[in-house]
């Protein structure tokens, strides 16, 4: 089994509410790779469930939001023919493979996460043990399919050097047996993040020093991928800037994390660079920004919505794609962690 050069993996989890930060800083690069890479994209149910019952909403929640992911996936372009597009728990692999990883990384590594001690809070005796391992999980979807290439915001990227240091550990755990089972270099391949482009971090509209995300309680902090032309408007016109006019260049955002927010959102739907949108704006106010950067919202956000309202009617049809896809990623898992459970010695 040579090592593969071009797969893609990422996942997204089914919790709440699909919002504007989860689309530019992932869901549009998932679109972009598909054209040079072999793309599997994930809805981790299993995830969803490291925090409390209250946050994922419960089983019914759970799996409403598993369509939901799924329909945005392909409303936004994502062709599950060519790729894959499945849920985590249909693949046995992830949960399997995360446990010899539970055995690899160090307890010290997952002290040191930085979502881990958000999303505890400061009542972390009562975190799930699921809640401190969620790093080992994520690092078995990637490795399960050795994958190479990993698209997303930029608040994943130290659980991506996790997932280097164990694919690194491992192989120098087991150099031995990796090297008898006929691997020249390692066994795992140290997956790259890939975070690109203007909006690897779509901060919250109410205050631009808090990300973006799908827990906030104000519905006003997020651009929700179902929200309809009037709510998103309303969104970005009630959006907390400043009161000066927009500079005529990026080193004059530096200090106006509202603002800088905006023009990141709008060059990333323009798809262009932040200058060229302070080029076309800069001197003018909100009064006039706003409008334009709601226009521009409402034309490339509606269409997706409305096909993720056309896809939600027919659930059924949705469950067929993660069906077919999880037996397709099964069959590249299967054989990869069967060679894992040879190297650790497990009878096979
Ligand atoms: P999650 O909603 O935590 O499952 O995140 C799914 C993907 O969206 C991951 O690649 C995140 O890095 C990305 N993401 C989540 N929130 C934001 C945000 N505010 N800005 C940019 N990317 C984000
Ligand atoms: N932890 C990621 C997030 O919250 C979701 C995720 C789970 C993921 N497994 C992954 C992303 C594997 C990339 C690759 O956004």
């Amino acid at each position: 089994m040579s090592q593969p050069v071009n797969r893609v993996f990422s996942g997204v989890q089914p919790t709440g509410n699909l919002h504007l930060g989860n689309y530019l800083g992932a869901i549009t690069r998932f679109v972009e790779m598909q054209r040079s890479h072999d793309c599997i994209y994930c809805v981790v149910d299993l995830h969803a469930i490291t925090q409390d019952r209250a946050v994922w909403g419960g089983p019914e929640r759970l799996a409403h939001s598993t369509y939901e992911v799924t329909a945005a996936f392909l409303a936004a372009g994502i062709d599950p023919t060519k790729h894959i597009v499945f849920n985590q728990s249909r693949v046995p692999e992830h949960a399997e493979l995360a446990w010899i990883f539970n055995c690899i990384a160090r307890l010290g590594w997952l002290n040191r996460m930085t979502q881990f001690k958000e999303k505890a809070g400061k009542d972390r005796e009562n975190a799930s043990v699921g809640l401190f391992a969620y790093p080992n999980l994520m690092a078995a979807d990637i490795l399960a399919y050795r994958a190479t290439h990993v698209p997303v915001g930029d608040d994943q990227k130290q659980h991506l050097e996790l997932t280097r240091d164990i694919a690194q550990k491992f192989n120098n755990d087991f150099a031995d047996s990796i090297r008898d089972a006929g691997y020249e270099d390692g066994f795992f391949p140290l997956p790259e993040p890939l975070i690109v482009g203007p909006a690897t971090r779509v901060m919250s509209l109410r205050d631009g020093a808090a990300k973006m995300s799908k827990s906030d309680p104000s519905d006003l902090s997020r651009i929700n991928l179902r929200d309809d032309a009037d709510q998103i408007a309303k969104k970005i016109r009630k959006a907390r800037t400043d009161p000066e006019p927009l500079p005529s260049e990026t080193a004059g955002l530096a200090e106006r994390p509202g603002a800088a927010n905006l023009v990141g959102i709008f060059a990333a739907l323009a798809g262009c660079s932040q200058d060229k949108v302070l080029s076309e704006f800069g001197g003018a106010q909100f009064s006039v920004f706003k409008p334009a950067l709601a226009e521009l919202a409402v034309e490339k956000l509606s269409p997706i919505g409305a096909e993720m309202n056309r896809l939600m009617a027919d659930k059924a049809a949705i469950d067929e794609v993660l069906k077919d896809g999880a037996e397709r990623a099964h069959a590249i898992a299967e054989p990869i962690y069967r060679e894992v459970r040879k190297i650790v010695g497990f009878l096979v």
